[in-house]
């Protein structure tokens, strides 16, 4: 096949380089179009539009494959540490046990905050949601560190940024669950590994002796893996394109967390479970009414359809089975896991949703098992951004280290054309 594609306009005709990755998706390169045609191209949502070239995840949505630097998600999510995929995904190789050891005990030297950022937490009001809680203490994050605001710092300055991050992130998110409950915080404790730092932050109690759950650690690794990155989404995108003004990896990371904040992205999870509730509490369990409802344009079937999966997410597949598993394990019978079950079949049995490839994605179970856990509703999109952290570093890494130009859309402007000023006194 041509590595060039021809454009007929006006009685002129153009070429343009294809480009092929390394999975033979291809891409007309169109950065010359305007210079050369004077036109720009049309995407609204950039749902056709490639913004970079990357080597950290690869998806198919067609296939419902789902890979990290060249690693099945299935097996990755079945044999690996969080941990290890962090490494995986930000340095783009499996970790040896001694890289491991290293990249482990790094983590562990740097997962204290400084005590005035716990301070923070004191301006909150006790009903504000724990993601705009995080948003803010991460962006805070570079008061702390303002060495991380110069763009041109070496790469082992750049790999320190990110390891406090990473590192502080658990820390921050246990807090934020602690502080909601109005319990005392705990501080890390270098004995523990990552994950199960985090779970001891955040279910442990100050006058009790915390003994992990290796079932609970487990899940947690597993649904923190599958979150752990997915190429170009709203929130990467945006982690990129405000990394591109080259603005500090805190800042670009706290951007991150408020695009994934929103109900069509990371915040489905706390959605869907809102929903399994009210169908509950609300439709007496019946699916079938929410169906209708949903095909009437009523409501939106929250954790159902993906801008890429077009096909099963594969990732809910692997959350459906662990679900099934973890509560089981935990000897949790939760009646919500039995109405998300009838839901998604009522959905994949009816037209409405075989036509327009609507699927369960990563969201529609994640929530069931966070709450078997012991998570507040609210603290579900938190986990996901906890688990989103490698990829959206990995992302802002690539973006700075390919030394992208910044990010600046076009538009096809459709307002007033040039009009004189109109003083105050003769406005209409
Ligand atoms: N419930 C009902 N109808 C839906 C849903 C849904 N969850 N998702 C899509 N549709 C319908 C649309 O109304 C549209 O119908 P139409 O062609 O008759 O107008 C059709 O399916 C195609 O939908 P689009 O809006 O074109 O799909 P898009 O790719 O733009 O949106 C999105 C994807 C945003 C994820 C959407 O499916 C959605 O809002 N889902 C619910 C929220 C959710 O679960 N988000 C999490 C996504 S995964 C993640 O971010 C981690």
């Amino acid at each position: 096949m041509s590595n060039k594609a021809t454009l007929q306009y006006g009685d002129k005709t153009y070429e343009f380089p294809v480009i092929t990755g390394t999975e033979n998706e291809s891409a007309i390169e169109i950065g010359k179009l305007r210079a050369q045609t004077g036109l720009i191209t049309y995407d609204e949502g950039y749902k056709n539009t490639g913004v970079t070239q990357s080597a950290i995840t690869f998806l198919d949505g067609e296939l419902g494959i789902l890979r990290y630097r060249g690693y099945n998600i299935e097996e990755l999510a079945g044999k690996a540490s969080f941990v290890e995929v962090m490494y995986l995904v930000l340095y783009g190789e499996l970790p040896t046990k001694a890289q491991l050891a290293a990249f482990e005990n790094e983590l562990t030297m740097h997962t204290l905050v400084h005590e005035n950022l716990v301070k923070v937490f004191e301006v909150f009001p006790s009903r504000s949601h724990p993601m705009g809680q995080l948003m803010t203490m991460l962006s805070t994050l570079s008061s702390f560190y303002p060495e991380s605001l110069n763009p041109n710092i070496k790469p082992e300055e750049t790999n320190l940024t990110i390891i406090r991050l990473l590192a502080k992130m658990p820390t921050i998110c246990a807090m934020i669950q602690k502080k909601g409950k109005g319990h005392p915080i705990l501080y890390p404790q270098n004995k523990y590994d990552y994950v199960t730092n985090f779970l001891y932050m955040t279910f442990g109690n100050v006058s009790e002796e915390y003994v992990a759950d290796p079932v609970i650690v487990d899940a947690m690794n597993k649904l923190l893996i599958l979150h752990a990155d997915h190429e170009q989404n709203c929130s990467a995108a945006t982690v990129r394109i405000v990394g591109s003004s080259h603005a500090n990896l805190y800042a670009s990371i706290a951007a991150g967390v408020a695009a994934l904040w929103g109900p069509r992205h990371g915040g489905a999870n706390q959605e869907v479970l809102e929903m399994l509730e009210d169908i509950r509490d609300n439709y007496n369990g019946d699916v079938e009414k929410v169906v209708q409802e949903v095909k009437d344009r009523k409501r939106m079937l929250m954790g159902f359809g993906h801008r890429v999966y077009k096909n099963f997410d594969p990732r809910a597949k692997i959350i459906k089975v662990a679900c099934d598993n973890i509560l089981a394990k935990l000897g949790v019978n939760d009646p919500l896991l039995d109405i998300a079950k009838k839901l998604e079949q009522a959905a994949l049995n009816d037209p409405f949703f075989v036509e327009r490839k609507l699927y369960p994605n990563v969201d529609f179970y994640s929530g069931i098992i966070y709450k078997a856990l012991g998570f507040p509703t609210q603290m579900f999109t938190v986990l996901f951004a906890l688990g989103r952290l490698p990829g959206w570093i990995s992302q802002w890494k690539e973006m700075r280290e390919r030394k992208e130009d910044i990010g600046r859309p076009r538009q096809v402007y459709t307002g007033p054309t040039e009009r004189p000023f109109v003083n105050i006194e003769d406005r209409k």
